[in-house]
């Protein structure tokens, strides 16, 4: 009797990655870390801390080793498990760095002129417009297709440099065959942008001198519920979702993700009260979803051992994966084997 033996499916694969420039924002976890720690249970995921991305802007050499570690630990305290998922280091595996130089050959200097970071941060940082600024988003290409992954999710900020990899993907393909898998971002219906607290109209940003404009996911429960309690709003009275109510909008957004309740509902809950029942509930909402993250955070930090034996092994398993894309590549262009 004749059988078909069927090949089994695929995994899907799912790639992402955060700077370790501070202690991760409440825009960080709502954009893009809930969503990695969810799709863990479905997908094959790969995720890692963007070092060499960090050092686009100066940074101070002791600080960034402890934020790197740190932010190391917090992605395995908001619930990333190096046993299921892929968890390293970016600078650990060198192939992000050696793809990188092979698609800025493949990168057009008019494409990377008209990035809107490049714009935002040159104008920023405008004593430290650096090539690696400029040609980032080349190194956040690689970073994807080396590890083929179908989907990447991230926050809407990141769209850009999203559509930038799948267009350098594309063109290199159309040269040298099928090479890199394209990939998909996956941006969350809700929260892809969550907004400053001080400023509604700005994104949510580590970098924000003003801290009353960011909650970072260590923020002591008390300072988070002050700082949603100063949260700027509008001079109306109504907790609606409504266009020109950017302040209230966001803090919808912030709860409705935190307590899975849709806009009615949260509409339902504080019709005829006030802004500042309102912004109290959001404040404890937000408190206790994060503490078990922060307590967490604080158990990992003290075992030092676990966490380099984590991000280790990481390394290596990324290093295999990526090295087969990369070997591939160099055969492409035409560099002689060793
Ligand atoms: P980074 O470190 O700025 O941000 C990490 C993730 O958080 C999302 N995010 C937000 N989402 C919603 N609201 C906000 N206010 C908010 N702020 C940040 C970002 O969209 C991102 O998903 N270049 C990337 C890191 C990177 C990367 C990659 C990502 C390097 N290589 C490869 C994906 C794939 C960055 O700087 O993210």
């Amino acid at each position: 009797m004749e059988t078909t033996a069927t090949k089994p499916e695929r995994k899907k694969v799912i790639l992402s990655g955060i700077q370790p420039t501070g202690v991760f924002t409440l825009g960080n976890y709502i954009g893009a870390i809930r969503n990695w720690k969810a799709l863990q249970e479905e997908y094959l995921c790969e995720y890692f801390i963007a070092d060499l991305h960090a050092i686009t802007v100066r940074q101070d050499p002791a600080k960034l080793r402890r934020q790197t570690l740190e932010a190391y630990a917090l992605l395995l305290a908001c619930g990333i498990d190096p046993e299921k998922s892929l968890a390293f280091i970016q600078s650990h595996v060198h192939t992000h760095a050696e793809l990188a130089w092979v698609l800025e050959c493949y990168t057009q200097f008019g494409e990377l002129s008209r990035m809107t970071q490049f714009k935002d941060k040159s104008a920023k940082h405008a004593d430290n417009v650096n090539a690696g600024l400029f040609s980032y988003p080349a190194l956040m290409a690689a970073d994807i297709l080396l590890y083929k992954p179908d989907f990447v999710p991230v926050g809407a900020d990141q769209k850009q440099h999203l559509e930038i990899t799948r267009d350098i993907a594309i063109r290199f393909n159309n040269l040298y065959g099928n090479v890199f898998r394209i990939p998909d971002a996956y941006i969350p219906k809700t929260g892809a942008r969550v907004m400053s607290l001080a400023d509604p109209t700005k994104k949510m940003s580590k970098s924000d001198e003003n801290v009353n404009g960011f909650i970072s996911i260590l923020d002591k429960p008390e300072t988070i519920v002050k700082k949603f309690k100063r949260a700027v709003t509008d001079s109306e009275m109504e907790v609606a979702y409504r266009e020109g109510k950017d302040g209230i909008n966001n803090l919808m957004t912030i709860y409705s993700v935190i307590t899975d309740k849709s806009f009615e509902e949260i509409e339902q809950e504080f019709s005829g009260k006030g802004y500042g029942d309102f912004k109290t509930a959001v404040g404890e909402a937000v408190a206790e979803h994060l503490r078990p993250i922060r307590e967490n955070f604080d158990r990992l930090m003290q075992d030092k051992g676990y966490l380099e034996q984590c991000y280790k092994t990481g390394a290596e398993r990324a290093l295999q994966i990526s090295s087969r894309t990369l070997e591939k590549v160099y055969k492409k262009v035409g560099f002689l084997a060793n």
